[in-house]
């Protein structure tokens, strides 16, 4: 899809389909659902579905009009925006989304968005729609043989006559950098495992890197127990498949030297269990158990082309979770590349393991600030579902700069617990910890096992277990995989840029 921004009178916008936004303004009175973006001409073309009650302004709602009377545009769709009063950039995004999904299936390959006005003002507005339009505009139907192409061929934005164009389009370019890392990174989630092993998944994260300018290597399995990862390596010891860590660096002139963020991702390729092996039933869907990683290296192709004045390491550990008879079993005793030896009461908790030694790698490279993500526990499901992912923070302003950086992304997490009491749960007794307690909490006891290589290091931990894929289709989004976390991780990054601690 391609994007661009030009300054007209909504009117005079010759499209296929002009899109606006109306809000809900619903109160005693009974007030009319209004455009968000004030045109006295959009209003008068609309001026019948808004009396006949046909538009009310709720949230997500989508009709169009054929033919617009005093527009040039050959469709005016109406998308509502909910109410007036909390619409926002997070609500906005998802408008857009609906607006290009609602057109694809319709076959109708361009459209012109007049620009809403938003309290956080117009670049805002801009950002969202472009990030928006890229996240609808995904479908993850790559293997059907009769898939048509239904994909937007070109979105117009349309700022209000007189505004300067030229922080609009910068604005703009960056969202598409943004929308477009995510759908690269929803595409390796895509791909089932026999299409994304951990070389295959290294391989794309190499051909990413040359295209951007960013260094990337892949260690193998030589390399990683070399380097003393027994943790990651019991994983991968079971799979028939090579493992590969991943290291892409971005290291831009004239950053300073500190801080070095650490991005580390899980890229479990499939999660069978291991010998703890895995219910038949929706076992399919464990070739999303590298969406951690994924979200690494999508964020990391956002961030070379943004050009943040940070450094910025990412590290993905890529593996399958096997059974076979070169497996590790449940009650072998591992020794993580700290140091610490780990009992591994089941094989189906893989994720914790192979971030351990990725997290303590991070450390070795310099990194002085760590982010991770991983599809870590069901537990974490249980409690939040697919509305929200997990964060776990070990220093306050770390934490401090994910929420800004969630504030930018519009992407919902929750806060959950690190208590010290939640490594009691699990000490082990042949070891110095054990990979699972099965007592309850096992989002926490999960995160609480990471904390253990991080050590002293500020840290944020996102657990993307429900929300890395969409169980059904929303109108803004397929159902499929969602690119959780790279927003947020660029936005984070980003907020790095000046800093020098
Ligand atoms: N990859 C799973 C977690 C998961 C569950 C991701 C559901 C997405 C959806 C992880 O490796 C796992 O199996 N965790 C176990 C840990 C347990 C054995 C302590 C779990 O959550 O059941
Ligand atoms: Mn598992
Ligand atoms: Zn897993």
């Amino acid at each position: 899809m391609d994007i661009r921004l030009i300054t007209a009178t909504f009117s005079e916008v010759e499209t296929e389909c002009l899109v606006a936004v109306v809000l809900d303004y619903g109160d005693k009175q009974k007030s009319a659902p209004k455009l968000a973006s004030k045109d006295s001409a959009m209003e008068k073309a609309m001026a019948e579905l808004v009396s006949s009650g046909e538009i009310t302004g709720k949230a997500m709602e989508a009709v169009m009009l054929h033919r617009p009377q005093g527009l040039k545009a050959g469709r005016l769709l109406v998308i509502g925006g909910g109410k007036a009063k909390t619409f926002n950039h997070v609500e906005l995004r998802k408008a857009a989304g609906t607006a290009i999904r609602f057109l694809k299936t319709k076959m109708i390959k361009s459209c012109a968005f007049a620009l809403p006005e938003l309290p956080t003002g117009a670049e805002d507005a801009v950002r969202s729609i472009v990030e928006g339009a890229y996240v609808a505009d995904f479908d993850p139907d790559t293997y059907r043989s009769e898939r048509k192409d239904l994909s937007m061929k070109e979105a117009t934005l349309v700022a209000p006559a007189g505004t300067d164009p030229a922080k609009l389009r910068r604005a703009m370019e960056q969202a598409r950098i943004i929308g477009e890392s995510q759908n690269f990174t929803r595409e390796l989630v895509n791909e089932p495992s026999n299409r994304m092993t951990p070389t295959m998944l290294a391989d794309r994260a190499k051909k990413m890197c040359a295209a951007v300018g960013l260094k990337c290597e892949a260690l193998g399995p030589d390399q990683i127990q070399e380097l003393k990862m027994g943790a990651f390596w019991s994983v991968a010891q079971g799979s028939d498949e090579e493992p590969r860590l991943i290291v892409v660096r971005y290291e831009p002139q004239g950053a300073p030297e500190k801080p070095v963020l650490g991005l580390v991702g899980k890229g479990v390729t499939f999660d069978t269990g291991g010998i703890s092996i895995k219910a038949a039933d929706g076992m399919e869907k464990m070739k999303y158990d590298m969406a951690g990683g994924a979200a690494m290296i999508g964020a990391m192709r956002a961030i070379a082309l943004l050009k943040p004045k940070v450094k910025v390491i990412a590290i993905v550990c890529a593996t399958e979770n096997m059974p076979s008879g070169k497996a590790q079993k449940p009650g072998d005793v591992q020794i993580a590349m700290s140091g610490k030896s780990i009992e591994v009461i089941n094989t189906d908790a893989e994720g914790r393991l192979v971030l351990a030694d990725g997290l303590h790698y991070a450390r070795t490279l310099g990194c002085t600030h760590m982010i991770d993500a991983a599809t870590l526990t069901g537990a974490c499901v249980v409690a939040l579902a697919g509305v929200n992912a997990g964060v776990f923070a070990n220093d306050e302003d770390t934490y401090q700069h994910f929420t800004r950086a969630l504030e930018r992304s519009g992407e919902k997490f929750w806060r959950l617990p690190l208590d010290a009491e939640y490594l009691e749960m699990i000490r082990s007794s042949i070891a110095d910890i054990m990979n699972s307690s099965g007592r309850g909490g096992g989002a926490s006891t999960a995160a609480m096992f990471l904390k253990e290589f991080v050590e002293e290091t500020p840290w944020i931990h996102l657990d993307i277990a429900g929300t890395a894929w969409m169980e059904e289709n929303k109108s803004w989004i397929a159902k499929g995989p969602s690119g959780v976390a790279v927003r947020s991780l660029v936005e984070f990054v980003r907020s790095y840029e000046g800093s020098s601690k």
